[in-house]
């Protein structure tokens, strides 16, 4: 089990992906799960405050990842694999994340799924509460400007509008919640390989990682 924690827009997505093709390792995105269940909330009609509602909503719903790469994402058996991708979903996902019973009903899934060992998973918490005793845990990190100029290349090739400073306010707003947040906030596990991606490849990123892995 190798676990990448890290705040947004570091890249942990794409390092995750090519860490488990390159292993043959199972890739869980658990932020995935999370936006799954924001756009439920959202069609449902719940806010960033209705979190005891929005918990409530993930226990009774079916979610889940696909194998194949990129995963599909499902709820209730519906591919959501696009809608979870816009600026908006990520943001109600974050807002949710920070209420307990938004992350009870999913950590127990996240778990389930990292039990049965042999996966790369991602996401802020990864490290310091679903996978705290991963062979490997590492905090993947890069500078603002960095993040944001990835988060804004991202979404253009999506197709999405993306204004570059808006981008950056975005990350940085929430850097802040998830690091303040008081149920698993953003932090750097206690014997975690801190990564910092600034100027590397995601190819390169992957090296060290295996090269942190191998002892090489
Ligand atoms: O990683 P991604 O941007 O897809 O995640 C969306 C949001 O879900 C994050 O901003 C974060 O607040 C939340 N999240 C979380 N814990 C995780 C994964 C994501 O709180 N394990």
């Amino acid at each position: 089990v190798i676990a990448i924690d890290g705040p947004a827009g570091a890249g942990k997505s794409t390092v995750a992906r090519a860490l488990a093709r390159r292993l043959g390792l199972r890739y869980l995105d658990t932020g995935a799960m999370y936006r799954a269940l924001a756009l439920k909330a959202a069609r449902a009609g719940l806010g960033p405050e209705d979190g005891a509602e929005a918990g409530r909503l993930g226990e009774c719903s079916r979610i889940t990842i696909g194998e194949g790469d990129p995963p599909r994402v499902l709820i209730d058996g519906e591919d959501v694999s696009e809608a979870v991708r816009t600026s908006e979903i990520g943001e109600l996902a974050s807002e949710l994340s920070a209420h307990a019973a938004v992350r009870r009903a999913l950590a127990g899934r996240q778990r389930e799924i990292v039990a049965r060992g042999g996966c790369v998973l991602e996401g802020r918490d990864t490290t310091t509460v679903i996978a705290p005793h991963a062979t490997l845990k590492v905090f993947l990190t890069a500078s603002l400007t960095e993040r944001a100029r990835r988060r804004t290349l991202e979404l253009e090739a999506k197709g999405l509008p993306a204004d570059p400073e808006e981008v950056r306010r975005q990350i940085a707003r929430r850097d802040e919640r998830d690091s303040m947040r008081e149920d698993s906030p953003l932090t750097v596990a206690d014997g975690a390989f801190l990564l910092d991606s600034d100027g590397l490849t995601a190819a390169e990123v992957v090296e060290r990682i295996v090269a942190r892995l191998t002892g090489r």
